[in-house]
């Protein structure tokens, strides 16, 4: 994939989103918590526009957490069902538009059988795409993602003088996928809630207190904006 946008235009190469806020943005109207789910949609239709709209190359979305199964049962098939629709419904969009979508995560686990199967048609229907990288985290937990990379370099035979940083990245889901350069969760919580926990190790932070349904184009726009002021330093002094 071609480097381009991003770091050439002073925006990060890999931007992602912690989506949160949808159940308060729902409460607070009076509605049921799933009727926020729905209503973060377009949010996150509006966060792929911005991305290839800056041409960030890499755009990854939290949105199902290993952590997530302890929701009410009927919230997780929602969620379950939510996801599948979203793909149904946009992924012909993406497709054209030129973005590659891909799953991070454990799709054997758990995940109910049609929409693994969305999960595995709209991965392949986009595979050569190249505009850009939806990443979707769903049942995704970033322990368990280092944990996977583990078990991967001892089913290799690896031994310990062999394992260096890049060996561990090498033997992730998706080695190809860079560092996160920017971290953005909304709904005003501050913490990553197993998120990304290798990729994250540089990120440039942004926390908003807009819940995630009242997020627009210009959310991220001014993210990225905020992100063009930062200084990384990479622990050195320039
Ligand atoms: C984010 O919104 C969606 C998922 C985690 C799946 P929440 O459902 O966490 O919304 P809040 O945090 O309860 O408001
Ligand atoms: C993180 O949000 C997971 C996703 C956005 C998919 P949560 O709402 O589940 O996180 P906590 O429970 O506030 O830490
Ligand atoms: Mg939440």
């Amino acid at each position: 994939m071609a480097i381009r946008g991003g770091a050439a235009t002073g925006g990060p190469t890999h931007l992602a989103m912690i989506m949160d806020g949808n159940g308060r943005w729902a409460t607070r109207r009076g509605l049921e918590r799933v009727e926020g789910h729905s209503a973060g949609e377009a949010a996150i239709l509006a966060a792929v526009d911005a991305a290839l709209s800056s041409q960030v190359p890499w755009l990854t979305l939290f949105a199902f957490s290993t952590e997530n199964w302890n929701r009410p049962a009927a919230e997780v098939a929602f969620l379950m069902d939510f996801n599948r629709r979203v793909i149904d419904e946009h992924g012909g969009s993406f497709h054209s538009r030129g973005v590659r979508v891909r799953y991070m995560g454990r799709p054997e686990r758990r995940i109910p059988q049609v929409l693994r199967e969305a999960m595995h048609d709209i991965e392949e229907l986009t595979r050569e795409n190249d505009a850009m990288t939806l990443t979707l985290a769903f049942n995704y937990g970033g322990r368990d993602e280092i944990r996977e990379a583990v078990r991967r370099i001892l089913d290799a035979g690896l031994s310990s003088s062999e394992i260096t940083e890049s060996t561990i990245a090498q033997h992730m889901q998706y080695p190809d996928m860079p560092d996160i350069d920017m971290l953005v969760r909304t709904a005003g919580e501050h913490r990553l809630s197993n998120f990304a926990l290798w990729r994250l190790a540089y990120a440039e932070m942004v926390f908003l207190p807009t819940l995630w349904p009242d997020v627009t184009e210009s959310t991220v726009h001014e993210a990225i904006s905020e992100y063009r002021r930062r200084d990384r330093r990479f622990g050195s002094i320039a």
